[in-house]
């Protein structure tokens, strides 16, 4: 509980909730604290403040309690029961419908072009949170904010969120910070680039104007609140360099009065014209698996490469094997006398006239196979 809570002036927002009796509003304790210490400069202006999801309507009886000086409290909740919701006080409107439709952000900007405070207070899934601060924050002025509550849902899978979770709301809003630095990202990108995975993944849009005006994007538990300043409320500004002693380092005295000059970042592997973190995690499994594929197919190429050269392996073993026979014929048959030689030729003449299939007589092939008989090597050997 923030250490407000021990003390609350009687016209505090604390003192305002504890006393309502109209109807119901639902706010987490610690809210109520950090609105009052956020909202306490705008407190007596002629404010505009939207919030989205009401619920049973009891927080704009509140507001409108809390801010005496507004113009306009608007509502807007997509739970069609809402319509129900009457006020007496003429500064409250109430719009049914989701705030991420088009025509209900033209109805609530009817209402006011411009808004000092926008709160989202509405479905807390990680889409809606996403869209709604890219149409919603241009609405909001300069020097107001745009808070968005139940950030503890984004760590949960059920409201599309996780720690983890690279498109989760906390996700975004910790990315946005990236916009109060933007002087230094060394490379001449507009703001949105740096949000470029929300916009595809969630179709939100964001409008480069408003984001090169976000002044501090401030967390507590389960809120941000994102404030809007003029232009120059976010440089880092000259460097000033006081005093005469400089007996560590002297180098601190030359850049007196210099402006901040982020070193080119362009060719940073992790750099802003890098690929976005997110959109990286998100694509790692596939690209794992598009690996590990990969991988499979060269183990299955490589495995037929080995069957061919087992085959190979085989061949050239038979080649040889008929190269030594041949060897050892050519070494037989220059062993041979000549007769032996003549014999050998002539058995197998010989033997193949008597299996000839031509009509030979038969007294013709028993001579055959005498003569042959008489010329067999084995016979001789
Ligand atoms: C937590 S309740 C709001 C409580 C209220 N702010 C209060 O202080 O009592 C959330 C409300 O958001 C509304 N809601 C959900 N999705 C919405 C959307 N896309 N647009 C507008 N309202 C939405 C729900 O109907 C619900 O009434």
């Amino acid at each position: 509980m923030p250490s407000q809570a021990a003390s609350h002036p009687s016209n505090s927002l604390h003192v305002l909730y504890e006393a309502h009796e109209g109807k119901v509003s639902d706010k987490w304790a610690s809210y109520i604290y950090l609105y009052d210490a956020a909202f306490n400069k705008l407190r007596d202006r002629p404010i505009r403040l939207l919030e989205i999801g009401i619920q049973n309507g009891g927080s704009l009886e509140i507001w409108a309690r809390y801010f005496p000086n507004a113009v306009k409290i608007v509502g807007c909740d997509i739970n069609e029961r809402c319509r129900l919701l009457t006020y007496d006080d003429p500064r409250i409107a109430v719009v049914v419908g989701d705030a991420n439709d088009d025509k209900i952000f033209e109805e609530i900007k009817s209402i006011s072009p411009e808004y000092d405070i926008i709160i989202d207070d509405g479905s807390h899934l990680s889409s809606d949170i996403v869209r709604s601060f890219g149409f919603y924050f241009p609405l909001v002025t300069t020097g107001g904010v745009y808070v968005a509550e139940d950030l503890h849902c984004s760590y949960w899978e059920s409201f599309e969120g996780g720690i983890e979770a690279p498109y989760s709301s906390i996700g975004f809003f910790k990315r946005l910070t990236d916009q109060v630095n933007r002087e230094n990202w060394g490379a001449p990108l507009p703001a949105s680039a740096a949000l470029s995975f929300f916009a595809d993944h969630w179709k939100a849009q964001f409008d480069d104007a408003s984001l090169g005006l976000i002044e501090e994007v401030a967390f507590r538990n389960s809120t941000v609140i994102v404030s809007k300043g003029k232009p120059e409320d976010s440089l880092l500004g000259s460097r000033i360099v006081v005093g005469k002693t400089a007996i560590v380092d002297a180098a601190p005295q030359d850049f007196a009065g210099h402006s901040a000059a982020a070193p080119d970042q362009t060719q940073n592997s992790f750099g802003p014209m890098s690929e976005r973190s997110e959109a990286l995690l998100m694509t790692l499994p596939k690209r794992v698996v598009a690996l590990e594929e990969a991988l499979a197919e060269m183990e299955k190429a490589l495995a037929e490469k080995n069957a061919e050269l087992v085959h190979m392996q085989e061949q050239a073993a038979h080649a040889a094997a008929c190269q030594a026979k041949l060897k050892a014929d050519l070494v037989e048959t220059r062993q041979y006398p000549q007769k032996a030689l003549a014999d050998k030729l002539g058995f197998h003449v010989l033997r193949g006239l008597v299996a000839t299939p031509l009509p030979v007589p038969a007294r013709m092939r028993e001579r055959f196979a005498r003569s042959a008989a008489k010329r067999d090597p084995k016979r001789s050997a």
